[in-house]
């Protein structure tokens, strides 16, 4: 009897058991795992949100990891989500090589790969590529320090660039210099801060191509994405220039928490009279600077549509349909299939048409550090 009580308890046991562990890993289940650069930049953040938004819309579960700026901290992520089963990986790389192994794994392990955003180079385990159209984002960049300074010549420019592990960052100062090159050859503009680009006068640079010069010539101007060595590097920029190389000055800045750093530095500068400058992603902190007169422009990437669009695209995936391809991107390894989403030119004017319109909240703008 004894016996048979224990038996009867610890079956009773097993299934607990079983039944908890089977909770656990339904709990666990994980359709999307998403892997972002890092916390420290707003525009990370918002991405986090829209995904969150549309992938719930769609009735997907997903989790959200950040890198931290570290391809360690980015492949631990990708193990963890590859031991929740994730059929999808949505991945923003910290650095376009580094990624590589993390995506290497998650193919081997029969996942479909996402690159958003940036793309990842020299593999072939990448199935898809969702991005914004940053070659336009350059160019929209280039052309309103040219719109700006229409009619004159001889106009200071100092270029910056964002980090050179980013792929972006060569699409973004290429499609800036495919109009600034023949500015600076009409001597519009006189670039000061880069004597790498002298021989690219009145040249385009292509990101894919052209891609180890402009390693080189990135590579005397980076900002690293980082605001602390983008301030340091302009306030540098400036100790070496001369008088001539300041008054009213061109800059290109590459993104807007970059560009409030060099703002600062040319602002903190007596001998610069005024200065034009771009960015981009749209962040509230940059949205006030605009409104404050301290930074000219920046490029609205509509995250909420990226996060969309990519949602689409797991729906195809998981269905095993193919999507379909507006571009396709070279990798190094692939010509890898891409949907791009459009980006708008936001200044102060347009900035309070979108106010006007609901797009964009004045109490958040406000709140913004
Ligand atoms: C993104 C930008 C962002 C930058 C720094 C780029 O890859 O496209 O929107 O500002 O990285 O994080």
């Amino acid at each position: 009897m004894k016996k048979i009580l224990a038996l009867i308890l610890s079956l009773a046991m097993l299934t607990a058991m079983a039944v908890t562990l089977a909770s656990c890993s339904e709990e666990e289940a994980v359709d999307v795992g998403i892997v972002l650069p890092t916390k420290e930049e707003p525009r990370w953040l918002q991405d986090e949100a829209s995904f969150k938004e549309a992938l719930d819309k769609a009735g997907f579960t997903s989790e959200v990891l950040f890198s931290q700026g570290k391809s360690d901290v980015e492949l631990s992520n990708v193990e963890a989500l590859l031991e929740k089963n994730i059929k999808v990986l949505v991945i923003c790389a910290q650095d376009a090589t580094a990624a590589g192994a993390a995506v290497n794994k998650a193919q081997a392990a029969g996942v479909k790969v996402v690159c958003y955003d940036r793309l990842i180079t020299g593999t072939e385990a990448v199935d898809y590529y969702v991005t914004f159209n940053s070659f336009s984002v350059g160019v929209a960049q280039g052309q309103y320090l040219i719109d700006a300074y229409k009619d004159k010549t001889g106009v200071p420019l100092y270029i910056y660039s964002g980090a050179v592990t980013d792929n972006n960052a060569f699409i973004f100062f290429a499609g800036a210099w495919s109009v600034l090159n023949k500015a600076v050859a009409d001597g519009q503009f006189v670039v000061q801060n880069c004597p790498a680009i002298a021989d690219y006068s009145g040249k385009a640079l292509d990101a894919e191509k052209d891609h180890e010069t402009l390693a080189n010539i990135l590579g005397t101007i980076t900002t690293n994405w980082d605001f602390a060595t983008a301030k340091s590097l302009a306030e540098a920029n400036l100790v070496a220039a001369n008088a001539e190389a300041k008054g009213d000055v061109a800059i290109l800045a590459p993104n807007d928490g970059t560009a409030r750093a060099i703002a600062d530095a040319f602002s903190a500068d007596a001998a610069v009279t005024s200065y034009v400058i771009t960015g981009q992603d749209a962040e509230m902190a940059s949205l006030k600077y605009i409104q404050d007169g301290k930074q000219s422009m920046t490029v609205w990437k509509d995250t909420a549509t990226l996060a969309t669009s990519t949602c689409d695209l797991v729906n195809a995936l998981l269905k095993d349909e193919t999507p379909e391809a507006v571009a396709t991107y070279n990798n190094q390894a692939k010509d890898v299939p891409s949907a791009e989403v459009a980006v708008t030119v936001v200044d102060k004017d347009k900035l309070a048409e979108l106010i006007a319109a609901g797009t964009f909240d004045q109490a958040k703008i406000d709140a913004a550090k």
